[in-house]
């Protein structure tokens, strides 16, 4: 296992749509396993492929840490391949978001409660959940991923006005994080 260096915004990689995975691998269970441990590392909920340089459709959750004094289920560690939301709730709840590509930045970002979704569990096995909670939260922050959208693109023209000289001092690198980031390509 290895902890991969975490991209940061604005790197072009975080905003293309990721490729399906066609087929398992042994090359893929050593990948999810170091986006576990890049996870765990960056003391994060989630972590998907995208984030550390990869357009896969893949990413990791464990979102655990977040429903310990709750009543919600605690799910433990979970990898989802080609994961899909097949229906939600009509009400939308706001929950405060950050992302590891985005050090620094949070901001409440509304999205609905109750998700339905369909997935390939890393032993390549179709699973259908109903996920509500911190679990839904991060599931559709970590599938927006996945498809090239940030939590800010939410926002509103007046609280991204606030934000850009945040995303600015991202884009540049001045920023200080405690995980390992990847170095930008002075070209790109
Ligand atoms: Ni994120």
């Amino acid at each position: 296992m290895a902890v991969l260096p975490i991209v940061l915004y604005n790197d072009p990689v975080l905003r293309q749509k990721a490729e399906p995975v066609k087929t398992d691998s042994k090359e893929l269970q050593v990948f999810i396993d170091d986006l576990f441990e890049t996870m765990y590392e960056a003391s994060g909920v989630g972590l998907a492929a995208p984030q550390v340089g990869r357009s896969l459709r893949v990413f990791v959750v464990d979102a655990d840490v977040m429903v310990e004094d709750t009543d919600e289920q605690a799910y433990g560690p979970m990898a989802f391949i080609n994961p899909e939301i097949h229906s939600k709730d009509n009400q939308q709840i706001i929950i405060e978001e950050g992302c590891l590509s985005l050090p620094e930045l949070r901001e409440n970002i509304a999205r609905p409660d109750e998700i339905t979704v369909k997935f390939l569990d890393r032993d390549f096995r179709e699973q259908h959940m109903t996920f509500t909670g911190w679990m839904s939260r991060v599931f559709q922050h970590e599938l927006d991923h996945l498809d090239g959208v940030l939590f800010f693109d939410y926002l509103g023209s007046f609280k991204k006005r606030l934000i850009a000289r945040r995303l600015q001092l991202i884009d540049e690198g001045a920023v200080e994080t405690e995980y390992p980031v990847r170095e930008r390509n002075p070209q790109s």
